[in-house]
């Protein structure tokens, strides 16, 4: 061959071997699927949200959310021993509040003995192993289903962080490990950042519900807490508009500069993409929050046998890892780590 020749032959032998990476190759069996995984999902990524309610001994269904129960405080205890059996890290707890003790002010969220403290305390002594995580926002305890306190058709902003701040502590008192504050007012997270501080909780820690968007998917939860018929407008004047990606980053900034321990996204699919900014920009631990309605959907489809339940609830967990979470409240999660003890 002359020289020409060979360059073209060897040009064509490059390309013939560089054009033909086959992506197959290691998609061909289980070992070597298994090999080049990259991400999983375990049981110590699974946070469950459980729903409160008054009473001893009951388990009250949640219509909309099948499989999804109001528990009494001893039952909360006896499914927080479960949870801790199965390795599940952190239970979060969410009450349906006795209509006569809500107010327009939802001032029961400040009572050291509500059905809150009361499920926190009796958690943290059946089950001392096991995180426990309370929410601050007002929306169980007032009447309008707002989250913060409403006066002339406004949700005032600094008088709900000072009682968020309050409730906080109580919180913190009762045993809670971590305060979320889910309200969304301007400011919480270092106001309770300092209120925890100045009464001796340096060590409970904040995740803030950074990123929650004035989101449809709540639907089956205010059915769960009771505010489905009471909530009067919208939360779109203090939750973020589901159109904007960069305004969570600036959000999320603001948490992190006032003493955030975690970043939470919320709903979950819709949302990956901010899961992923909000981790590429912060690097902090990155929570997203799977929601009732994104749990209803699956299970509608799954009863009518239109989807497979099990297969498509995995996959939606195993999303949120790739999307750079470090961990997913779910509504499943005992059912998840049930399965995942099974090696499925
Ligand atoms: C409000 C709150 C909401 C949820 C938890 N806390 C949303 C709302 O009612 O506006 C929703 C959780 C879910 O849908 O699973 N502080």
């Amino acid at each position: 061959m002359d020289k020409q020749a060979q360059d073209a032959f060897d040009r064509a032998n490059v390309d013939r071997i560089t054009g033909h990476r086959r992506m197959r190759r290691h998609r061909k069996a289980d070992w070597s699927r298994r090999l080049v995984r990259e991400n999983r999902l375990t049981v110590d990524d699974l946070i469950w949200p459980i729903f409160l309610v008054d009473g001893t001994d009951t388990s009250e269904p949640v219509d909309a959310m099948p499989g999804v129960f109001r528990l009494t405080v001893d039952r909360a205890a006896e499914e927080a021993r479960r949870a801790a059996n199965l390795g599940i890290p952190l239970i979060a707890t969410f009450p349906n509040i006795a209509m006569e003790r809500r107010d327009e002010t939802g001032s029961h969220i400040l009572d050291p003995d509500n059905l809150v403290n009361r499920a926190t305390r009796a958690i943290k002594e059946a089950v001392p192993e096991i995180g426990v995580m309370t929410d601050v926002a007002l929306d169980p305890f007032t009447t309008h289903g707002h989250d913060g306190i409403l006066r002339d058709g406004i949700i005032v902003n600094d008088e709900t962080v000072a009682q968020a701040a309050e409730a906080a502590v109580n919180q913190a008192d009762a045993g809670a490990d971590i305060i979320a504050p889910s309200e969304m007012m301007d400011g919480r997270v270092g106001a309770i950042r300092e209120a925890l501080d100045a009464a001796g909780h340096q060590d409970v820690a904040i995740m803030a519900y950074t990123t929650k968007f004035a989101s449809a998917y709540y639907g089956p939860y205010r059915e769960a807490i009771g505010t489905g018929g009471l909530l009067k407008g919208d939360k779109k004047s203090y939750y973020v508009d589901p159109a904007n990606g960069e305004e969570c980053l600036r959000e999320a900034e603001l948490d992190v500069q006032e003493g955030a321990d975690s970043l939470m996204v919320k709903p979950g699919l819709p949302y990956l993409d901010i899961c992923w900014r909000l981790k590429q920009e912060f690097g902090l631990p990155v929570f997203a929050y799977q929601v009732s309605g994104e749990y209803a959907m699956m299970k509608a489809a799954g009863a009518n046998g239109w989807i497979d339940e099990e297969k498509v609830m995995l996959e939606s967990l195993l999303s949120f890892k790739r999307a750079g979470c470090d961990g997913i409240l779910t509504y499943f999660a005992p059912r998840v780590a049930e399965l995942l003890a099974k090696g499925v």
